[in-house]
């Protein structure tokens, strides 16, 4: 492996997820998907019966988290979305911080993918890859997902979720989703899987 602390941010189904897990095999460190933290926090909330828009119970939630970090229901659309609610509360962000910290702080290095690695999480990163793709691509992917998971959702349903989910990661004031100044932008809108961690590779190679 390489001691090189890798950012990955970018919004909903860019591919952030892909490259990343692509750097962390390619380069043999470890992968954080940040944004399963938050999806923890907001299924949490269901779970237990909190409003994830009142702030202290969203931040109360944080406590039960862990311990619904591998539950298979925080792939789903609903915890992306409650994700993104909890997500706007400072205290959440400051409650999820210091894992994530430790986590870049690794000897051996660590590629972390999310919403704010690059200019909150680890400022000092190697490499900043900003991901972007076209709402139109974004939505084609994760409707394929869908289907491929044997669930039914409009096309269309599905690219007013994104939007209205990017709006709200990009419109909070606390920790937006936004690039980094050094972050390289990266659109996969016309790429596929192995295309985009190809290009990420480059890109990383280029800065080492
Ligand atoms: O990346 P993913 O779709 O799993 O993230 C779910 C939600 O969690 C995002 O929409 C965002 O609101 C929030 N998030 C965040 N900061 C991160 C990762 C995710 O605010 N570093």
């Amino acid at each position: 492996g390489v001691a090189m602390i890798i950012a990955v941010d970018g919004p909903t189904a860019s591919g952030k997820g892909t490259i990343a897990r692509g750097l962390a095999a390619r380069y043999g460190v470890p992968h954080l998907d940040t944004g399963l933290l938050y999806r923890a926090v907001g299924f949490a909330c269901a779970a237990r019966g909190l409003d994830p828009d009142d702030p202290a119970q969203a931040v109360q939630a944080c406590d039960f988290a862990d311990s619904l970090l591998a539950d298979p229901e925080l792939r789903s659309e609903a915890s992306g979305g409650l994700a993104s609610r909890v997500s706007i509360h400072p205290g959440v962000r400051r409650a999820l911080f210091d894992r994530q910290r430790a986590f870049a702080g690794q000897p051996g290095g660590a590629v972390l993918d999310g919403r704010d690695i690059g200019t909150v999480i680890a400022p000092e990163a190697d490499v900043k890859l900003f991901v972007i793709a076209s709402v139109d691509a974004r939505a084609a992917r994760r409707h394929r997902e869908m289907l491929g998971q044997g669930r039914q959702a409009a096309l269309a349903d599905i690219a007013a979720d994104l939007a209205a989910r990017d709006a709200r990661d990009t419109g909070r004031k606390d920790a937006p989703l936004v690039a980094a100044a050094d972050a390289v932008v990266l659109d996969t809108s016309a790429l596929g899987p192995d295309e985009a961690i190809a290009a990420a590779v480059a890109i990383v190679e280029a800065k080492r």
